[in-house]
């Protein structure tokens, strides 16, 4: 059976292009990213959902100026009409600016997945590539998680290390940890549509 994607996104949608050039090129199988949701009018990964023929629906968060709960209660049903749902599909935040409400992590619980541009547990939140700079890091990366209710900070299902360069500035050093996002992801997907992960606790297991 074909594992139905929403992806969820509010800019750029290089992360979005990766996956579908991922599914295009087989590298990706047993998946389709059935829904694109952006919580931004202009997000680009509008303009690359429709380059690659996939439904969107916009939710522009600054003008419709709703309550975390109602928002939230909009993307669930747009998800649920493509088959996305409690135990079912998959959903992947490719760069959504959007904090979640626990209610709607709760539902799609091991069933929805985020990518992160440092190593977490290191560098949670906004501007983790400027973080790790400032801090000093010798090394940062990215990590793709199973989202749970805290930020950041659920069971992990990959990660890869990029040197952080002594002339590395927050430019530099974001594209080449965005280089590494665009594996990255695909991969943890083909994992998740193969049926291959496997969480206990705070563990992901991959067979
Ligand atoms: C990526 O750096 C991702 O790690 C973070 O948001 C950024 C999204 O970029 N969560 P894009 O929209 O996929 O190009």
């Amino acid at each position: 059976m074909t594992l139905e994607i929403g992806a969820l996104v509010s800019g750029r949608g290089s992360n979005l292009e990766a996956i579908l050039a991922s599914i295009r090129e087989g590298r990706v199988t047993g998946a389709r990213v059935s829904i694109v949701i952006s919580s931004s009018a202009g997000a680009r990964a509008l303009e690359i959902a429709k380059k690659y023929g996939v439904e969107t629906e916009v939710f522009d968060a600054a003008n419709l100026h709703l309550k975390r709960q109602d928002y939230d209660r909009l993307l669930m049903d747009s998800l649920r009409k493509h088959d996305i749902n409690s135990n079912s599909g998959l959903v992947v935040l490719a760069g959504f600016d959007k904090i979640l409400t626990p209610e709607f992590v709760k539902e799609f619980s091991g069933r929805m997945i985020n990518i992160h541009p440092a190593l977490l547990p290191a560098f949670k939140g906004l501007h983790a590539q400027k973080q790790a700079l400032e801090f000093g890091a010798k090394v940062s990366g990215c990590t793709v998680h199973f989202v749970v209710p805290e930020v950041d900070a659920g069971p992990i299902i990959a990660q890869k290390a990029v040197e952080v360069k002594e002339d590395d500035d927050e430019e530099s050093l974001s594209n080449r940890i965005l280089i590494e996002e665009h594996q990255l992801l695909p991969r943890a997907i083909q994992l998740f549509a193969s049926g291959r992960l496997k969480v206990e606790g705070t563990r992901v297991f991959v067979s």
